[in-house]
């Protein structure tokens, strides 16, 4: 119903708190929930809104990308995730992200040109490399390399320019999956690997990590369109913890690729992208079916501090899309390989069946997340462990910076700034230090 006056017919939600009340404007998206603009909360109430783990807060309207984690549905500028995986490719799907529509021919083709022709890194930057010890974590190595970059391109740091902010978007897609492979190269001593402008993006990647001078080395395209896929489905998800940390960094008009490395370093952490490391590494802990009850009981127990890893997600109350498709993936790169009964195959397997039966899982809808296949399927293509959360950085890249680039750009973009409960001392006088009890 239009109105001469919009205000009066926005829907409010009233609060009442110590004696006062105040009327709060309900805002309506596409889809999903509606939100509470709680903007006028302090100002009005003297209150602020407590809300740890922003289990209930929207920190921003966007256009990105929609979950419905009761549905266990993702969308990606509208398109579902199991079409995009299946149809698309990991590139068109980054234009997609980026300019809200999937390209036509000539615009794919001039992005592809322009990803292509930003692959290669300074050479300087090789050097950073031996700075590191040969052991170091490669997630350690991203962190420190990506926030490097912008002591390298200084002519797209300047966020308030659209074209550079453009030019950086495009370096950072393109220059990710070099600065992974050398990460990989370093850690097992091998030189590194210069891209190659002839092969696609996930199969100039396999190449970076696996070929070696001395010898030729063919890409599987198999493995490379497995590997493309999980890039897709790795590509973006919402307003998660990096996505969140890379959009707080940027609030301040820090540079994109300091945000960006803001972004690794929280991707890192086991709850979040380190997960697939997790995942795989108590896979290989528990080793065999035999197993699995003992595991499942320790995951039940609060004290044991166990948790499954590769399972449950704080918006998914459903299968998670994206397990779906890596699962599918998993088979097929094993087929590919002709890995014959994967052992952490049947172990994932009998897992999942065994916890989606039990009435812990299935009360706290807890489901197998992206995490619980990839580990699998990544180690069958040669990945190490340690290179797992690294390649999901790699593709998450797009979604930072899509988010980043969003951010910028939105008309109600301020600093991020929250605010607390205090429970600490109350105002107190300071007494020397002789004079302390
Ligand atoms: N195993 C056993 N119990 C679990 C698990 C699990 N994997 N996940 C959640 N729970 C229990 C939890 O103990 C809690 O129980 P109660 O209500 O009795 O206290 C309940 O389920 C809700 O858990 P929560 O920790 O309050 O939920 P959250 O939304 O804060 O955390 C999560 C979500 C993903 C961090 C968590 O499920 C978890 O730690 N999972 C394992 C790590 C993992 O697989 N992470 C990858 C996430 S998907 C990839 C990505 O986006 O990064």
């Amino acid at each position: 119903m239009s109105s001469d006056n919009p205000k009066i017919d926005t829907p409010m939600a009233t609060l009442s708190v110590g004696g006062k009340t105040i009327d709060m404007p309900v805002r309506s998206g596409t889809v999903g929930p509606d939100v509470i603009d709680v903007g006028r909360l302090y100002k009005e109430t003297g209150c602020f809104n407590y809300d740890p783990g922003f289990t209930s807060t929207a920190n921003c309207s966007s256009k990105i990308t929609y979950i419905d984690g009761d549905a266990g549905m993702l969308l990606h500028r509208g398109y579902p995730i199991d079409q995009l995986a299946v149809q698309s490719n990991f590139l068109e799907v980054c234009f997609l992200l980026l300019n809200g529509e999937l390209p036509n021919e000539p615009e794919y083709e001039e992005f592809q040109l322009a990803i292509t022709r930003h692959t290669m890194l300074h050479e300087q930057m090789t050097r950073f490399y031996t700075g590191f010890r040969r052991d170091a974590h490669p997630m350690a190595v991203m962190c420190g390399v990506v926030g490097a970059l912008s002591a390298f391109y200084h002519d797209s740091t300047d966020i308030n320019d659209p074209e550079q902010r453009t030019i950086a978007a495009r370096r950072l897609i393109a220059k990710m999956p070099t600065i992974a492979a050398m990460a990989y190269k370093y850690s097992v001593g091998q030189p590194f690997i210069y891209p190659r402008n002839d092969l696609d993006f996930s199969a100039n990647f396999l190449q970076m990590c696996f070929a070696v001078p001395c010898a030729p080395y063919t890409v599987d395209p198999v493995i490379a369109r497995a590997l493309d896929r999980i890039f897709i489905l790795h590509a973006d998800h919402e307003q998660n913890a990096s996505t969140s940390t890379v959009r707080l960094a940027g609030s301040s008009g820090a540079n994109p690729f300091a945000c960006i490395a803001a972004g690794i370093a929280c991707l890192w952490g086991p709850a979040h992208g380190g997960a697939n490391e997790a995942a795989l590494n108590m896979l290989t802990e528990i080793g065999t079916v035999d197993r699995i009850p003992e595991y499942i009981k320790k995951a039940k127990d609060k004290t044991s501090g166990f948790r499954l890893m590769g399972f449950g997600h704080r918006v998914y109350k459903n299968y998670d899309p994206r397990a779906k498709v890596m699962q599918k993936t998993c088979h097929e790169v094993l087929d590919a390989l002709g890995i014959r009964n994967e052992p952490l195959l049947q172990v994932a397997m009998e897992l999942e069946r065994i916890a989606l039966e039990d009435d812990y899982f299935v009360e706290k809808k807890l489901y197998p997340n992206i995490d619980f296949y990839s580990g699998i399927t990544l180690r069958a293509i040669g990945f190490p462990v340690e290179m797992f959360t690294v390649l999901f950085a790699v593709a998450r890249t797009v979604g930072w910076v899509a988010q980043w680039k969003e951010m910028i750009e939105d008309p109600e973009q301020r600093i991020g700034r929250p605010r607390q409960l205090y429970i600490g001392a109350p105002l107190r006088d300071y007494v020397p230090r002789g004079q302390r009890g």
